[in-house]
């Protein structure tokens, strides 16, 4: 299993690992779980390690220069406990730790976004704090510091929002927590005289994640078992593709408030199209390529075997859509069979014949 989910016994392979494997197969050790978003060059994470031999240490990290230096630290430290991901802080949350299965959660200065319109796509708001919930064991805790105050005070409505944390200390931000590393943002902070904020929490209840947390992460209810969505269009006359090619739309093929499918753009090959599309869910991005091919019955619609999005309900979507849309350009295609996630499959016959409907085309005046 180690070979296959990494290539230097430290970085994990995004590709290779399922939704929420077994950290005790990956680690080779039964041992407290802790994770830190935003390793930067990884010292944090290796001083961590260090005190707590007994303790297996995840870092995630999205910046591949950043990673390369911190497997480097982690390699020259010889440590057996550490492991690193290159993937997005919540995508990494929500997919790779089942729920109760982390003992704390660490982010040293995360990036504050400072400008109000860049403000949502901070890591930490109430929605995070649930999801985090979610992760952590009973007596779990998250610690982050930052040296933005305005985000500091928005971690803490953030963690107090939600019922299942109490303040790690009498209130839940100081200046100072001695014993603590300073990062290379820490002493950069603090040559300049400047302040930074410590904000602690504990879990000390378990909650149910509601709906709407579920819906801003899709990956946090997904089983890792979901069946790839595929639909079969029988035809009974042979497929002129290149005209199917021509037809096919770019751009949005779907909306509901800021979840969309978006086709960037098609390719035609040998009797079939390629789409390159974009899901966004929630805070979840997911961009691959499905295919639309020849098949013995007639066209086939699915994700292409060389992408590897999760089969959220975006994804299933995005393939009911695409097929329904190349079905409407072949007047004789019929719908054959589908795997895609039935809800989902009713809502895009509803969405597309109402796009299509003549009240929605504008006509010519
Ligand atoms: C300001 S630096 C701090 C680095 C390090 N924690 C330290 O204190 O020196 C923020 C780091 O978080 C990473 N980062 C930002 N947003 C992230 C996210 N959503 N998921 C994972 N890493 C993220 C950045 O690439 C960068 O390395």
């Amino acid at each position: 299993m180690e070979e296959v989910l990494t290539l230097d016994g430290i970085i994990l392979r995004p590709q290779a690992l399922p939704v929420r494997p077994n950290w005790e197969k990956i680690f080779g050790c039964s041992a407290p779980l802790v994770l830190e978003i935003g390793i930067g060059n990884g010292e944090f994470l290796v001083w961590l390690a260090e005190q707590n031999p007994a303790v297996n240490c995840v870092g995630v990290e999205i910046d591949r220069d950043y990673l390369l230096k911190a497997r480097n630290r982690v390699k020259s430290a010889d440590l057996r406990n550490v492991r690193l991901v290159p993937m997005e802080g919540s995508k990494a949350l929500s997919r790779l730790f089942a729920p109760e299965t982390l003992t704390a959660l660490y982010l040293n200065f995360p990036d504050p976004w400072h400008k109000e319109r860049h403000k949502e796509r901070r890591l930490v708001n109430e929605a995070f704090a649930w999801l985090l919930a979610s992760r952590l064991v009973n007596k779990g805790q998250f610690l982050m510091v930052t040296d933005y105050e305005p985000y500091a005070q928005e971690a803490i409505a953030a963690f107090t929002a939600c019922p299942a944390y109490e303040p790690l200390w009498e209130t839940p931000l100081r200046t100072e927590l001695s014993g603590y590393y300073h990062t290379k943002y820490a002493r950069k902070w603090s040559e300049l005289g400047r302040s930074f904020f410590y904000i602690g929490f504990r879990k000390v209840r378990t909650v149910e994640l509601p709906e709407w947390v579920l819906r801003t992460y899709p990956l946090a209810s997904l089983r890792g078992d979901e069946i790839m969505p595929h639909v079969l269009l029988q035809t009974s006359q042979p497929t002129d593709w290149q005209t199917l090619w021509k037809s096919m739309p770019k751009g949005l093929l779907w909306q509901q408030g800021s979840d969309v499918v978006n086709v960037k753009d098609c390719y035609l090959g040998d009797n079939c199209i390629i789409a390159d599309l974009v899901v966004t869910e929630g805070r979840l991005m997911q961009r691959f390529f499905a295919s639309i091919h020849a098949h013995r019955e007639g066209i086939m619609v699915k994700v292409h075997d060389a992408s590897h999005p999760d089969f959220t309900q975006g994804v299933h979507r995005a393939i009911a859509l695409l097929a329904l849309t190349v079905k409407k350009f072949l007047p004789n295609a019929k719908l054959h069979h589908h795997t895609c996630d039935g809800r989902t499959w009713r809502e895009a016959v509803e969405y597309l014949s109402e796009v299509n409907s003549p009240e929605s085309t504008c006509t010519p005046n």
